[in-house]
């Protein structure tokens, strides 16, 4: 979704903006600008389609300054193009606004604007905000650009993080935020803004949290803090460690394939176990529960699924998986009683977070956990815990859902051992497993060949189905969803036993399954249910720890036999990379699937 860079300082501003922007290509979107203070006047450049656009754009040369705003917008009201890209400008161009987020009442707003004489050049929602500004700035008798700001967003409803730069203030950037995140870099005669963190890690590591609804004015010395009465806070500085490398490509060809062969280590470095140290929930708590929720959107919400079973498994307490946008608008019974646990990779999706908001008005207690400390979510939170795979880039999920699996696991363990309601016995075993998880993920790596062989075998096909029981049937899921999301395949998952409940009716000659094959406890089931596919014509696909007879199947991938709750974080790995060689093979961006955002931080 739409990505917001900011630079004050004695360097060209539009070097730092552009790089910026790139870095955050990785967000998803359709057009791309940016503005810088040049002298008195604000110098503007915009453009639909990449930010190489604007690199290219023979007007390049003539934006020069060491303040400005930057933007990659990802289209909401009105179609991508240049007129619709941010920033955009009052009518005197005096002021100019880069935003993310939504205002719900712009039509409204427009509407007062236009009375009042104002002209739009855009359909966005956006425009209207640099000229509430301009009308309150005037109202105030041309004094106090901040509090003009302050004026504007008060009526603005929706969600916003803004960027604003104005020829009344000049050598500032103002900021603000709601619902919709913006972190202020802090440099030596220089500072950066930014909606995520890799934007400007190659510059520092120092960086401050903007909380709902504050201010900052940042100069190229100084950033000042207000809250929303424009009273000056303090705010804590905060260091990220993600190495600058870890938001680069390597030598790998494409992010989301860097992504996939670092599981090993991200995961392992997730278990290890002083990474909970922070959580203390105590055994009586855990003892008075009634159930837990888990809360989360696409892969996410799939790993909640893997651990649902994981925690029923271990805790014996009954666990609900819900998706963010639909728990939100629902009257869930939750209370007290109820821990309510919200996973999130970038710690930023506006349904996550306002599902949390709503548990937490309930009375539950709110876990989140993401990879990103930080951000909005874990603000939200009573308690946090994170993931260490370092910055995700690829919008496909691949590291973060391996490694949130491996927290949640851990999280089980943790309650499970204060719980003591399972034989201890079962906890050690799969303790015992947790220090050999990386090699068994590198060995399923290692088999690429066979997957790229298997992409290539379904590329023609229009449905793939992935199916599986139990905890195999949560993987199904996830296959399905990276299936179709990078090569654009139409992919179902159902688990295995209901199949004949419908879906079957969908099987012809060629038509792929997938079956995902690692409970032991069920084999003989799942292995009929793959007859019942292969019977009716099916191209059938096996990922398995099990023995099975693999003449039965065109293709049986055989991956390390493993706990069957830490299953999931094996199994998952060849799906991954069929997915990504899918796409590869009908040569489609892999790293940024067609109409998809990184952040989803609208609903
Ligand atoms: C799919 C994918 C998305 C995200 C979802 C939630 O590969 O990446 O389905 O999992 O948008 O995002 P986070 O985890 O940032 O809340």
């Amino acid at each position: 979704m739409c990505g917001i860079v900011g630079y004050v300082g004695n360097k060209s501003a539009k070097e730092i903006l552009l790089e910026g922007l790139l870095k955050l290509e990785y967000r998803g979107y359709d057009s791309a600008g940016f503005a810088v203070i040049n002298g008195k006047n604000i110098e503007c450049l915009k453009c639909k389609g990449r930010v190489k656009n604007l690199k290219e754009d023979k007007k390049i040369g003539s934006v020069i300054g060491n303040l400005g705003i930057a933007h990659t917008r990802w289209a909401t009201h009105g179609e991508p193009s240049t007129r619709n890209s941010h920033p955009h400008l009052d009518n005197e161009g005096k002021i100019a606004v880069v935003h993310n987020g939504i205002i719900e009442n712009y039509v409204e707003l427009k509407n007062f604007l236009l009375e009042r004489g104002y002209a739009f050049l855009s359909d966005t929602d956006t425009e209207v905000i640099p000229n509430l500004i301009d009308y309150y700035y005037k109202l105030n008798g041309n004094e106090n650009f901040l509090k003009a700001v302050k004026q504007a967003t008060d009526e603005l409803v929706g969600s916003y993080a803004l960027e604003i730069i104005s020829t009344h203030n000049l050598g500032e950037i103002i900021i603000t935020r709601k619902d919709s995140p913006l972190v202020i870099g802090k440099g030596v005669g220089e500072n950066y803004i930014c909606s995520d963190v890799p934007a400007v890690l190659s510059y520092t590591n120092v960086f401050y949290y903007l909380g709902e609804r504050e201010f900052a004015v940042i100069t190229k010395n100084d950033i000042k803090f207000y809250n929303n009465n424009l009273e000056s806070i303090k705010k804590e500085e905060k260091i990220v460690d993600w190495e600058n490398s870890a938001a680069d490509k390597g030598n790998f060809e494409d992010y989301m394939l860097k992504e996939i062969f670092e599981q090993p280590r991200k995961v392992e470095d997730t278990f290890n176990i002083e990474n909970l140290k922070s959580l203390d929930l105590p055994k009586e708590y855990l003892n008075d529960l009634n159930k837990i929720v888990i809360v989360a959107c696409g892969t996410a919400k799939n790993a909640g699924t893997v651990a649902k079973n994981v925690f029923e498994n271990l805790c014996r307490i009954e666990t609900l998986v819900e998706v963010a946008s639909e728990f939100r608008y629902r009257n869930p019974i939750i209370d007290n009683k109820t821990l309510a646990i919200f996973i999130s990779q970038s710690g930023e999706t506006a349904d996550t977070i306002a599902a949390l908001k709503l548990a937490k008005s309930k009375g539950a207690k709110t876990l989140a956990v993401t990879n990103v400390k930080g951000s909005s979510i874990t603000r939200e939170a009573d308690y946090s815990v994170y993931t260490l795979a370092g910055p995700e880039i690829a919008v496909a999920s691949t590291k973060a859902y391996t490694s949130q699996i491996a927290l949640l696991t851990l999280l089980a363990i943790d309650f499970a051992e204060k719980l003591n309601r399972v034989d201890s016995k079962i906890i050690e075993e799969l303790r015992a497993e947790l220090p050999n998880i990386g090699s068994k993920i590198n060995f399923i790596l290692e088999n690429k060949e066979l997957y790229h062989n298997i992409a290539k075998d379904i590329i023609e096909n229009r449905d793939v189905f992935f199916i599986g029981r139990g905890i195999d049937y949560a993987v199904a899921e996830e296959g399905a969803l990276k299936l179709k999301e990078i090569s654009y395949i139409h992919a179902e998952s159902y688990s295995s036993g209901e199949l004949k409940h419908g879906p079957i009716a969908l099987i012809e000659k060629g038509v792929p399954v997938i079956g995902i094959i690692t409970d032991e406890d069920l084999v003989e089931k799942s292995v009929s249910n793959m007859q019942e596919v292969i019977s009716r014509g099916a191209k059938s696909i096996v990922v398995t720890n099990q023995e099975i007879e693999s003449d039965n199947f065109d293709y049986i991938i055989n991956i390390p036999k493993i706990n069957k709750l830490l299953s999931p974080i094996l199994s998952v790995i060849p799906l991954q990379l069929i997915s990504y060689y899918a796409a590869k093979e009908k040569s489609l961006d892999v790293d940024k699937p067609r109409n998809l955002a990184k952040s989803v931080t609208v609903e």
